[in-house]
């Protein structure tokens, strides 16, 4: 029998150190004893480990040995990890990443220090980022129907560093904002985190009741729309050209200022032209790189009418700064060797699979999905209070959002928010299965 090539000895050490079946701080056989047992060279076996180092599974110690490296306790970043610990299903909180996103950090930031100035990364960023790392994101831009200059675009740590420095720079505390009935819970944290009156528009599975919207903009002074027309948290939503069209024009006849936010609007292939684009002069389009790239890379950016460039590009000085530059060169990389479009195709794969699964175990129950998100408004019987069936949910393992979370008035539904980006994929069915088995017992 022809010796194991050194790949397979690197992948078989590899799939067994991510199971956890080799747990972290495991001496591994010193060189020589695995070059005898694998019947390989010294030089293979050496190399063997130098490999599993450079993956970050192990770590050699001089004149101790080599030893599993102690992975972290959290298991999003590969999908393929088992741990050795009963696995909870999180439907609570989208964190999507594909199958081997670690491997590619690992390979740019070897690119990135073995490349160019480092010591650039070092110096501050003016307030916003350089021009021509604003340009590659007002290129990027470009495929999502937004056709800017670099200047009025800001580059920000992660969508809700730009959502803050919007409302920071634009609004004073006493301020009405118009928001859906639901919607993400960050701006709820905002709107209190700056003295922000919250106006409620009630919403319908295909949008916000614009006529609604038209009418309390009569009533009150709203200084600003809060809008997520592309794939909306938590309906799913995306919004028809007349509806965007309606919007603009209703922000244009009250002079209200609109906050886009298009944090999920990359999962829908060929939407409608952006509200942004309907109404540059009074849109901030906010978005950024969580949900396509990595939440975890905290990048974003909003696109400011020029008019507003100035104040909102202080509020971002006064408040942190705006993206570091070392994530900055990171991902312009990524935005512009095409690996960002890459994953968000790949992004809108996944997410159309796992509506599927979800479509077909919860075949029966009141859900409202489109099929391009990654998630699912579940709505509970009357006599199922949220919390109650959240709480059973948790301790059959499984975590997810109640609608309170998303109210921004007193439009409280007896429902819940899935979010099906988080757990590795062929894990979905199983967990869902449960969520159904547990929803049908909770008691009355
Ligand atoms: C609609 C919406 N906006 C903003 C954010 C925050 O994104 P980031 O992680 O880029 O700050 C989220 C995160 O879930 C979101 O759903």
């Amino acid at each position: 029998m022809r010796p194991p090539s050194y790949k397979a000895i690197v992948e078989e050490f590899a799939a067994a150190i991510r199971s956890g079946a080799l747990p972290g701080g495991t001496r591994l056989p010193p060189h020589r004893a695995l070059a005898r047992s694998r019947r390989i060279a010294l030089a293979t076996a050496t190399r063997v480990y130098a490999e599993l180092a450079a993956l970050g599974l192990v770590v050699g110690e001089p004149g101790r040995g080599t030893f599993v490296r102690v992975l972290s306790g959290y298991d999003g970043l590969d999908p393929s990890r088992a741990l050795p610990v009963p696995r909870v299903a999180d439907l609570s909180f989208n964190q999507p990443l594909a199958p081997g996103q670690g491997d590619l950090l690992r390979r740019s930031l070897r690119a990135l220090a073995a490349s160019g100035d480092t010591e650039a990364l070092l110096l501050q960023h003016p307030p916003g980022g350089r021009g021509p790392d604003r340009a590659i994101v007002a290129t990027y831009l470009l495929g999502r129907g937004i056709d800017t200059v670099p200047d009025t675009v800001l580059l920000t740590s992660g969508t809700q560093q730009a959502l803050d420095t919007v409302l920071r720079g634009l609004t004073r505390p006493g301020d009405v904002v118009a928001v859906d009935a639901l919607s993400y819970p960050g701006i709820k944290l905002l709107a209190a985190a700056h003295g922000l009156d919250l106006a409620p528009v009630p919403v319908t599975a295909s949008g916000p009741d614009l006529d609604a919207l038209d009418r309390l903009c009569r009533t009150r002074r709203i200084r600003l729309i809060y809008t997520i027309p592309t794939v909306h948290n938590p309906l799913g939503w995306v919004l028809d050209h007349e509806q965007r069209a309606r919007l603009a024009g209703t922000a244009r006849a009250h002079d209200c200022v609109i906050v886009e936010d298009g944090t999920y609007a990359f999962l829908e292939a060929a939407p409608p032209p952006p509200v942004q684009a309907l109404a540059p002069e009074r849109t901030c389009y906010v978005a950024g790189l969580s949900k396509n790239v990595a939440t975890g890379l905290r990048f974003g950016f909003a696109v400011v009418p020029p008019r507003y460039a100035g104040a909102v590009t202080r509020a971002l000085r006064a408040a942190a700064w705006g993206a570091p530059g070392l994530i900055t060169a990171l991902v312009t990389g990524w935005l512009a060797d095409g690996t960002v479009e890459r994953l968000e195709r790949a992004r809108r794969e996944d997410a159309a699979a796992r509506q599927e699964i979800a479509r077909d175990v919860l075949a029966g129950v009141r859900v409202t999905a489109h099929p391009a998100s990654y998630l699912v408004w579940l709505e509970l019987q009357p006599h199922q209070r949220p919390d109650h069936v959240a709480d059973a949910l948790a301790g059959a393992g499984i975590l997810v959002s109640t609608a309170d979370a998303f109210a921004t008035g007193a439009y409280r539904p007896h429902a819940l928010r899935l979010a099906l980006g988080t757990p590795p994929r062929d894990e979905l069915g199983p967990a869902l299965r449960r969520l159904r088995r547990t929803l049908d017992e909770v008691p009355m």
